[in-house]
């Protein structure tokens, strides 16, 4: 079986990224020391999963080994051989939406030094143009130097273009009013609302149950998934606006899975659970035998390997 390390599938995507960029490829000992070196088999794309094997999301993109929320994210996860990539949506001064995860740009940019004087750096307190500018790479390493934050219109054309799906989730919607049909919006001018989209590669989540709620009351066809952990009780009330139910991996046991199992979702199938954030092959291993249906994870490699027998 062809093994390939992460780290050198990683320099090997860094250097192409840079000869279209003209640059130059940084060496494989500049290759991203965030996360494993595991190997990663060469499954290739859309494997037939087995029973028993749950979908790998890739985390804000393969941002164990590129910046998150980043197009370069995207790619890697694509060149790594995984279809889903997650990201997080919020909205500018100015009304662009843009995928970005914190309420503020200073742990992923350089904002401070471009704008020193506009603390506390809030995304809600720039412009499109200004986030534009931003170096949302150089934080993670310096091969990375550049990658910009992107829109969430430049995001979905570049998951397109990699024949990728996406896990989307609206991040913190009570700061940003209207924010689901502005995501919408944005979703049906880019095509992400055709039957085949809705159907396959779509999914739309957020930790407010009142913004699944809107999603799904907006655009009733998407697949919709709540992230949190609700007692077995409460499962009937988001089955009416809900597909799925996405609860961090410590908050779950294997009962808790089997109960959202037995709820139908807003679609007539089972509710699924896709639990978050999972990097650890032992820990996959857990999740998987609780009967989880995906793992969200920032090293889907390492997860895809440690699931991939079944359980
Ligand atoms: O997709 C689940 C996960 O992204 C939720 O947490 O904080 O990483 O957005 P967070
Ligand atoms: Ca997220």
């Amino acid at each position: 079986m062809y093994v390939r390390p992460v780290a050198a599938a990683a320099a090997a995507f860094l250097g192409f990224a840079l000869v279209l960029a003209g640059g130059s490829a940084a060496p494989a000992s500049a290759a991203p020391a965030r996360g494993a070196s595991a190997p990663v088999p060469a499954t290739g794309r859309d494997p037939v999963r087995a029973a028993g094997v749950p979908e790998v999301y890739a985390h804000r993109g393969a941002s164990a080994y590129a910046p998150e929320n980043t197009l370069l994210a995207v790619d890697l996860a694509e060149e790594l051989g995984f279809d889903w990539v997650e990201n997080d949506v919020q909205r500018t001064k100015d009304g662009e939406l843009v995928v970005v995860h914190d309420e503020t740009l200073t742990r992923t940019t350089n904002v401070r030094t471009l704008f020193p004087d506009r603390g506390p750096w809030r995304v809600r307190d720039f412009t499109a143009d200004e986030i534009a500018r931003l170096d949302a790479g150089s934080w993670f390493g310096v091969e990375f130097a550049g990658a910009r934050v992107p829109t969430l219109r430049q995001y979905l054309d570049r998951v397109r273009s990699n024949d990728q799906k996406l896990l989307l989730e609206i991040k913190k919607p009570e700061l940003y009013p209207g924010i689901e049909r502005d995501t919408l919006e944005v979703l049906e001018e880019a095509g992400w609302l055709g039957e085949e989209e809705v159907r396959d590669r779509l999914v739309v989540q957020s930790f407010s149950a009142d913004c699944v709620r809107i999603v799904h009351a907006e655009r009733p066809e998407l697949v919709t998934a709540f992230l949190g952990t609700p007692p077995v009780a409460d499962l009937p009330k988001y089955s009416a606006f809900a597909d799925r139910i996405n609860p961090w991996h410590a908050t779950i046991s294997a009962e808790w899975v089997a109960a959202v199992h037995a709820v139908t979702g807003v679609h007539g199938r089972p509710m699924q659970v896709d639990t978050w954030i999972v990097d650890d092959a032992a820990l996959a291993r857990k999740v998987q035998a609780m009967g989880v249906d995906g793992i969200i994870t920032n090293a889907p490699d390492v997860i895809r390997q440690a699931v991939a027998g079944g359980v």
